[in-house]
C-alpha cells in the first residue's frame, strides 16, 4: 500500500496495512532545514514562492518519512485577498492591521479575488508531481469561525470579546462575514484539489472558545455548508479544532470524514461518543515529544491501543509541533507507530 492510499483509505474508514502517520506543523521552526530557508525569507515570502513552499513541504515529509505531506502555507493568507493586510511580528504572532469590527467593515470585504491565492495551488502541483503516490498530499484552509476571529480580534485572543460581541449583537453582519469567508474558502479549496490535494483539512483551531449553544447557533450551519462543498470536489475532509471535547458531537454533524482530536480527551472515549461514525486523527500531546524514549514509546502505543486497529485512525499529535521540539523524537514517533502495528485483519476485529 502506498502512503497516499494508506492515508486516504484511513480518512474513508477503509482497512489499511498499518496506521498512517503525519504531524500537525511538521514543517516548521523545530527543523534545521526550515530554519535555513527562513533565515533568508519571511514566512509569507516562503508561502508565496511555490518553489520554496514545495521545497519546505517535501523536505519535512521526507525527513520524517510520514504518510502525508501538508502543503506549506498559512491560515491567514486568504485575508489579504479579502482586503485585510496582516503581518507576523516576531514573538507576537499574527497582527491584522485594521480589524473588522462593524457591519460596514464586513460589507467592504471582497470575495472576488480568490484567484490571487493561486500560488498555493502552484506549490501543491509541484509537491504532487514530486511524491505521486508515495505520500498523501493535504491542502488546507481555516474554518469560517477561526478566520473570522482573527479578522475581528486583529490577532490571537484569550476571551474573543470582539468576536462574540459582533456575533451576539450584529447577527446579520456576523452571518454575512461567515458567508463571505465560506465563499472564498470554497474556491481556495477547489484550487488546491484541482492542483492535486488528496484531502483538505479545515482548521477550526479556536472553536473550543465557543459554548455548545453558540457553536450550534452561530457556527455549525456555515461550517457544514463548507464541509459539504469541499467534499463535493471529490476529496475527504478533516475537520480539526482544539479543546473541542464537548463540541465533538456537533462537529460530527458537519459531515466531515475525519475529526481531528486534541490530546485532552482519550481517543477511545471520544471515538465511542462519536459512535465511530467518522474517522479520527490524533491525538498525542505534542509536549510528550520532550519525554525520554521509553515514555514516548509507551504514550504512542497507548494512543494506538485506544484506536484498537479500527479502520479510520490516522496517527497525529493533538496540536502542532512546538519550535523547541527535538526532531529525532518526532522521527522516533514514526518508528514507534510502525513497529506497533500488529497488522491484524482490521475488518475482523471487534
Ligand atoms: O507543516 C505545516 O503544518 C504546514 C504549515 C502551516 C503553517 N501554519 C505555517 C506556519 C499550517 C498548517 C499553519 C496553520 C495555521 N496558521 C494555524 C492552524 C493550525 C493550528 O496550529 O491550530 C493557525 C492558527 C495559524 C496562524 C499562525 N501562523 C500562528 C498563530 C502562527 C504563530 C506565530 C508564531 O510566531 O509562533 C503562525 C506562524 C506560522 N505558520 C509558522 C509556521 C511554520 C511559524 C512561524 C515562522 O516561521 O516564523
Amino acid at each position: 500500500m502506498t502512503g497516499a492510499s494508506r492515508f486516504v483509505r484511513a480518512c474513508l474508514r477503509k482497512p489499511v496495512d498499518r496506521t498512517p502517520v503525519w504531524f500537525l506543523r511538521q514543517a516548521g521552526r523545530y527543523m534545521a532545514e526550515y530554519q535555513a530557508v527562513r533565515k533568508h525569507h519571511s514566512l509569507v515570502e516562503i508561502c508565496k514562492n511555490p518553489d520554496l513552499a514545495a521545497e519546505v513541504t517535501i523536505t519535512a515529509a521526507e525527513k520524517l518519512d510520514v504518510d502525508a505531506a501538508i502543503i506549506f502555507a498559512d491560515l491567514l493568507l486568504p485575508l489579504e485577498c479579502m482586503g485585510l493586510d496582516f503581518e507576523f511580528q516576531a514573538g507576537e504572532g499574527p497582527v491584522i492591521h485594521s480589524p473588522v469590527r462593524t457591519a460596514f467593515d464586513v460589507a467592504r470585504l471582497r470575495t472576488d479575488r480568490a484567484s490571487a491565492l493561486a500560488y498555493v495551488a502552484e506549490a501543491i502541483s509541484r509537491v504532487a508531481s514530486h511524491f505521486r503516490d508515495r505520500a498523501g498530499l493535504i491542502g488546507f484552509c481555516g474554518a469560517p469561525f477561526t478566520l473570522a476571529s482573527y479578522m475581528i480580534e486583529g490577532g490571537g485572543s484569550r476571551n474573543y470579546i470582539h468576536t462574540k460581541t459582533l456575533m451576539y449583537r450584529e447577527p446579520s453582519a456576523w452571518q454575512s462575514l461567515l458567508v463571505k469567508l465560506a465563499t472564498v474558502l470554497r474556491e481556495y479549496a477547489a484550487q488546491q484539489v484541482q492542483a492535486g490535494a488528496d484531502v483538505i483539512q479545515i482548521f477550526d483551531s479556536w472553536a473550543g472558545a465557543l459554548s455548545i449553544d453558540d457553536y450550534r447557533d452561530f457556527v455549525l450551519p456555515i461550517t457544514t455548508t463548507l464541509v459539504r462543498d469541499v467534499q463535493a470536489l471529490g476529496v475527504p475532509v478533516i475537520y480539526f479544532g482544539v479543546e473541542t471535547a464537548s463540541l465533538l458531537p456537533l462537529m460530527r454533524q458537519t459531515g466531515a470524514d475525519v475529526l481531528g482530536l486534541d490530546w485532552r480527551t482519550p481517543l477511545d472515549k471520544a471515538w465511542r461518543e462519536l459512535d465511530y461514525a467518522c474517522a479520527v486523527q490524533g491525538n498525542l500531546d505534542p509536549i510528550t515529544l520532550f519525554s525520554q524514549p521509553e515514555l514516548l514509546r509507551r504514550r504512542v502505543h497507548q494512543v494506538l491501543d485506544r484506536a484498537a486497529s479500527r479502520p479510520g485512525h490516522i496517527f497525529n499529535l493533538g496540536h502542532g509541533i512546538v519550535p523547541e521540539t527535538p526532531v529525532e523524537n518526532v522521527q522516533s514517533v514514526v518508528k514507534f507507530v510502525r513497529e506497533y502495528t500488529p497488522q491484524p485483519n482490521a475488518e475482523t476485529r471487534p
